[in-house]
């Protein structure tokens, strides 16, 4: 599908369909002032989100709240999607600028393409995109414009930002026995196609020679053998280095701690984490980004046999310190830990990153749709959260650490457990864990983001599809675009 920037009346736009967005309840608006009765007639309240068609005069409606980008991304997309397999192969709308210059203009731009987004790979009977262009008018609902040259580059950022979270989505939703470690190094590799990046991955012996004992362990019963991969983007002159790092479990039955069958299912989600690197590279490569960024993916299989790792095992962790395995099943963090030393040993980097779907109890506490942020520096969780819930749209929550919770990690015959002994704060405690195997030095550089909610969600939400919607790649990339800005 192809977006395009026009500098043209809505009315001189040729096309099969006009969107017309019904901001705030509002009709009133020359745009849909003449609709009013017949939109009324049918029932339709422009409520956030809700889409409706009239064939006739091949105008397609969608309510959204304001004209804030958090209000436009959802509603494009999801008026989008509701058309996307019927006869339109174009349609147009018109710039809805809201109070923040060119931010709602990219969101339209993101939105087309995240709203029809659909994972038809294994379908024998693919359902037809119809829908081939989308063209924006730069006529705007209000009279407040922006120069063509930002217009065009915020559209042009909007797709190439949702272009790469599509990419974390078809792994994300790829089925275990298609993409496992081997898989994964190979999609990475694929990535030096992009400008200013390289990618090194590390076998099973190399990942022996740095280690990493406690990822070897949880990918050991596994007849896929694990793979540590890691990608670097490095273009002229950089103004920071940022490292990210992603919990890629190819598949999690938990292990000898095993799953009941119900959760068992969709746990090929567990390699979020690792996609949204894939995902954030290609954007920041995409966008040629002054930031030198390195990517650290963990990618691993969580199985059973005669030859898994126990609960009761011991591990030695590539920093020394010993883990008293208690759960199997609590295998990311595990994972994670080595995957954490070794990105510190290799970048000396300002930011670090991780990203996971670490926790069940993360998704208890903040829902589905929100991801859990933690950390020690206050001000990055803000940094973060403002990123997440204001500029992309990504939801995020602060989970906050604190000592007492810290303390139900100890063990008494290892240096630390890698489950807590309360049942309570699951979330935090995992986050508690990984701060572990953070050094001294980067503590305050350092974010956990627990993806274990939005990263995969049975049911369309938003901008997002059913199942796998690249969480974290449009907040990290943002992230690491703001610092760029503020440099
Ligand atoms: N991958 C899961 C977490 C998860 C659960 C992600 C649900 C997405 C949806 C993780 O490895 C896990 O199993 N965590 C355990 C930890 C427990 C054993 C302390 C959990 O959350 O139950
Ligand atoms: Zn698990
Ligand atoms: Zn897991």
């Amino acid at each position: 599908m192809k977006i395009e920037y026009v500098e043209k009346k809505i009315k001189e736009i040729e096309a099969d369909l006009e969107l017309i967005v019904v901001v705030n309840k509002d009709f009133k608006h020359p745009f849909c002032k003449k609709y009013k009765e017949t939109l009324e007639e049918i029932g339709f309240g422009a409520a956030q989100n809700e889409t409706a068609l009239l064939p006739e005069s091949k105008k397609l409606f969608v309510g959204a709240k304001s004209m804030d980008s958090l209000d436009i991304r959802p509603a494009v997309a999801t008026a989008l999607r509701s058309i996307v397999h019927k006869k339109y192969s174009s349609v147009k709308i018109a710039t809805y600028l809201g109070s923040k210059c060119t931010a709602a203009l990219r969101a339209t731009a993101e939105a087309a393409i995240l709203g029809t987004y659909s994972f038809e790979k294994f379908k024998s009977k693919k359902e037809k995109t119809e829908l081939k262009k989308v063209y924006i008018s730069n006529e705007g609902y209000l009279d407040n414009s922006v120069s063509t040259e930002s217009a065009q580059s915020a559209v042009k950022k909007g797709i190439t930002v949702a272009k790469s979270v599509n990419a974390t989505r078809d792994i994300v939703n790829t089925p275990p026995d298609d993409f496992y470690p081997k898989i994964f190094a190979k999609s990475a590799k694929e990535l030096e196609k992009y400008e200013n990046i390289k990618v090194k991955v590390l076998d099973d012996e190399e990942i022996e020679k740095e280690e990493m004992n406690a990822l070897l362990a949880v990918g050991r019963a596994s007849r896929h053998k694990p793979k540590v991969i890691h990608i670097s983007y490095k273009p002229k002159k950089p103004q920071a280095v940022v490292s990210v790092i992603g919990k890629g479990l190819t598949y999690d039955s938990g292990g000898l701690s095993l799953k009941p069958s119900d959760f068992m299912v969709t746990m090929k989600l567990d390699k979020s984490g690792g996609a949204a690197v894939i995902g954030i590279m290609q954007a920041v490569s995409e966008l040629g980004l002054p930031i030198e960024v390195h990517g650290f993916i963990g990618a691993v299989e969580n199985m059973i046999g005669g030859d898994a790792y126990k609960p009761d095992d011991v591990l030695k962790a590539k920093n020394g310190k010993t883990i008293e395995v208690r759960n199997t099943d609590a295998e990311g963090r595990l994972v994670l830990a080595d995957v954490l030393c070794y990105a510190q040993q290799e970048v000396k980097a300002d930011y670090i990153f991780d990203m996971a779907t670490l926790t069940g109890a993360c998704v208890v506490g903040v829902g589905q749709y929100t991801t859990g942020v933690m950390g020690n520096n206050k001000e990055l969780v803000e940094q973060m959260l403002y990123t997440g819930n204001v500029s992309t749209g990504e939801l995020m929550a602060h989970l906050p650490f604190n000592d007492y919770l810290r303390k139900t990690l100890k063990s008494n015959i290892a240096d630390i457990c890698n489950i807590s002994n309360t049942r309570y704060g699951g979330g935090i405690t995992a986050g508690l864990f990984l701060d572990e195997f953070i050094e001294k030095k980067n503590k305050e550089k350092w974010l956990h983001l627990d993806i274990a909610g939005p990263a995969f969600v049975e049911s369309e939400w938003g901008e997002n599809p059913y199942g796998a919607s690249g969480a974290a790649v449009r907040s990290v990339t943002r992230f690491i675009e703001k610092i760029t800005s503020s440099k």
